[in-house]
Parts: C-alpha cells; sequence; structure tokens
C-alpha cells in the first residue's frame, strides 16, 4: 500500500511532541493556523496531482484519500467552533467536498479496471468505515524486537487474503472477523519489519474498524502495541540515515498506520517537515528525487526557514 504523506493533519487536534525542531511550537493559535496553513496548501496541491491521474489511481490510493477526507471532516468540524481558525475550518471544508467527489469518480474508474478487488475492498473506502481515535497512546520502547528480519519472506498476495477473509467480502463467505490458522500465524509472526511490519498492523487496524473483538482480536490493542513501537524504531532509524529515498514511503505509511491507530508519538513536528520538504513544489507528488531535487534538499538543510521558496522545475514527474 503506498502513502501519500498527506495524514498528517490529526497532528493539531493534539498535544505536541516536546521534541526539537527548527519549527516554533504550536503553542499559540497564531501558530497552529500558520502550519496548518502550510499543510493545507500542500494537501490542495498533492490533491491536483492525484486529480490529474484518476484513472490511474489503484484501490490502495483511494483507501488514502477516503482516510483523508475523514481526517479533514472531523477537524473541520471542531475547529469552525473557533473564530481564529474558523477560515481554515472553510479551506478543509472545501478540500474535503472534492474528495469526496473525486472518491465517486475514482471509483467508478475501478469498477472498470479492477471490479473483483473493489469488491472485495469496497467497504475500506465507503464513508464510516475509517474512525478516527477517541483515545491517544504513545509507543513503548520495550516492545521492540532485538533484531529485525531484513528478508521480506511476507507474501503479499496471502496478506491480502488474509484481510479479505477478515472483511467477510470472499464470494463464498459474508460473515466478518474470520481468520485461519495461517493467517494468525502469518498476521502475529516476531521480527518483521518493513511492509510486512506495517500490513500486520494494517491487519489488525482492519479488525477494529470492522468491530473484530473475539478470539485473535481480543489481543488486537497488544499487537498494535507491539507493531507500532517497532515502525517507531524503523523510523527513527530512517531519520537517522537522513532519510535515503526508497524509505519515504514506508516511513509515511508508518505514521499514517500507526497515527490513525491512536499513536500521538507518530506525530512529530521535525518528521512532518522532512515530509513537506519532499514535495515536489510544481507537480505536488511526493515521488523520487532527481538530482537536482537532491542539491535543493542540501540548500534546504542550511536553510533553517520553513518557508522557504523553491525554484519551479520543469521536469516531468
Ligand atoms: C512496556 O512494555 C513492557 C514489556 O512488554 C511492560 O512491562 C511495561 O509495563 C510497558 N510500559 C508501559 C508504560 O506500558
Amino acid at each position: 500500500m503506498s502513502s501519500l504523506g498527506l495524514l498528517f493533519l490529526l497532528l493539531l487536534l493534539a498535544p505536541w511532541p516536546p521534541r526539537a525542531s527548527s519549527l516554533p511550537q504550536p503553542d499559540t493559535p497564531e501558530v497552529k493556523a500558520t502550519i496548518t496553513g502550510l499543510i493545507l496548501s500542500s494537501l490542495e496541491r498533492a490533491t491536483v496531482f492525484l486529480e490529474e491521474r484518476l484513472p490511474e489511481l489503484n484501490l490502495d490510493g483511494v483507501v488514502d484519500f477516503r482516510v483523508l477526507q475523514v481526517q479533514l471532516k472531523a477537524i473541520q468540524e471542531e475547529w469552525v467552533r473557533d473564530p481564529l481558525l474558523r477560515p481554515l475550518s472553510l479551506q478543509m471544508g472545501r478540500l474535503a467536498e472534492k474528495l469526496v467527489a473525486l472518491l465517486q469518480r475514482s471509483i467508478s474508474h475501478l469498477k472498470l479496471n479492477d471490479p473483483n478487488y473493489l469488491r472485495e475492498f469496497q467497504r475500506t473506502i465507503l464513508p464510516g468505515f475509517w474512525k478516527l481515535p477517541h483515545a491517544w497512546t504513545r509507543t513503548n520502547a520495550s516492545m521492540v524486537y532485538p533484531t529485525f528480519e531484513t528478508q521480506d519472506s511476507f507474501s503479499e498476495d496471502r496478506g491480502v487474503m488474509c484481510l479479505v477473509q477478515l472483511l467477510g467480502t470472499r464470494r463464498d463467505s459474508s460473515q466478518p472477523c474470520r481468520f485461519s490458522d495461517f493467517c494468525r500465524t502469518l498476521m502475529t509472526r516476531a521480527s518483521s519489519s518493513g511492509y510486512c511490519l506495517s500490513h500486520q498492523l494494517l491487519y489488525f487496524l482492519s479488525a477494529r474498524m470492522t468491530g473484530c473483538t473475539k478470539g485473535l482480536f481480543c489481543h488486537s490493542q497488544h499487537y498494535m502495541d507491539l507493531f507500532c513501537a517497532n515502525m517507531m524504531d524503523l523510523n527513527w532509524r530512517a531519520e537517522a540515515v537522513r532519510y535515503t529515498y526508497p524509505t519515504w514511503d514506508i516511513f509515511m505509511e508508518n505514521i499514517m498506520f500507526c497515527g490513525i491507530g491512536g499513536f500521538i508519538d507518530f506525530y512529530k513536528l521535525q518528521w512532518l517537515e522532512a515530509i513537506l520538504s519532499w514535495q515536489k513544489p510544481r507537480e505536488g507528488c511526493f515521488g523520487k528525487p532527481t538530482p537536482e531535487d537532491d542539491r535543493l534538499s542540501e540548500a534546504a538543510q542550511y536553510h533553517q526557514h520553513f518557508l522557504r521558496r523553491v525554484k519551479r522545475r520543469e521536469k516531468q514527474f
């Protein structure tokens, strides 16, 4: 699943983690409004990028759209009551409305391009599936695995099969919350890293969104604590090597999944700042940097100014 790196608005609802960053701490409504403005402008550009490529968008991308729409809607409703935040709230509302229309259009494309996959996963893009956390927690560093398996032996297809069984959308069975012994073993296996690990978390997150509470899913919170502790450790490692390019996607996916799972410590100002710097100013995407982008980001590291303007480039994504 490719995350779009757009899903950071939730951090604005939450208390701020006390970590060093070149950004001011948003302890005043003005600073909060400035940062929100930056995030919204980034999201608007990313939405235009996606809008132009709607027919090519796969179902995973559509799920990201829906999660974003749910987050925007929730924050918009919260902020509309505050006079200072009201203009931003209206801007969020407009973006959320636009996303609703784009979601409908992209579902029509999926119906034509990928009807079986759509039937199995449609529930995850319908309104009401994704619910925001009602309580926040933090990761526990003592749950980090002594070593990670680097070999990616997780089978994507089998992971998808387990998710379909959980959702109860297979043709032959319509009962949700089922799991085979195979899926229990696969989804609780220790020492995974990368996408295996994030998909293990996604499995338990989907169980929560579906309302599964029996059997294996009695222990959903334990597994989410375990997986997010390890995803946090991997994100720290990504930061330590200054986010070399191929790790961007999993880095952002970890923040998106554990964030919506209620782990507030994934919302860090310095991570938000890094992610916003990856967006191509012209195209609006978070794609592979060109050598020119690398030079720009090197320069930016000396430039501790968040509102820097980057030269527009001619490169096509
Ligand atoms: C963290 O995890 C360890 C080991 O699983 C546990 O003993 C400890 O109580 C946990 N700490 C918190 C704050 O939950």
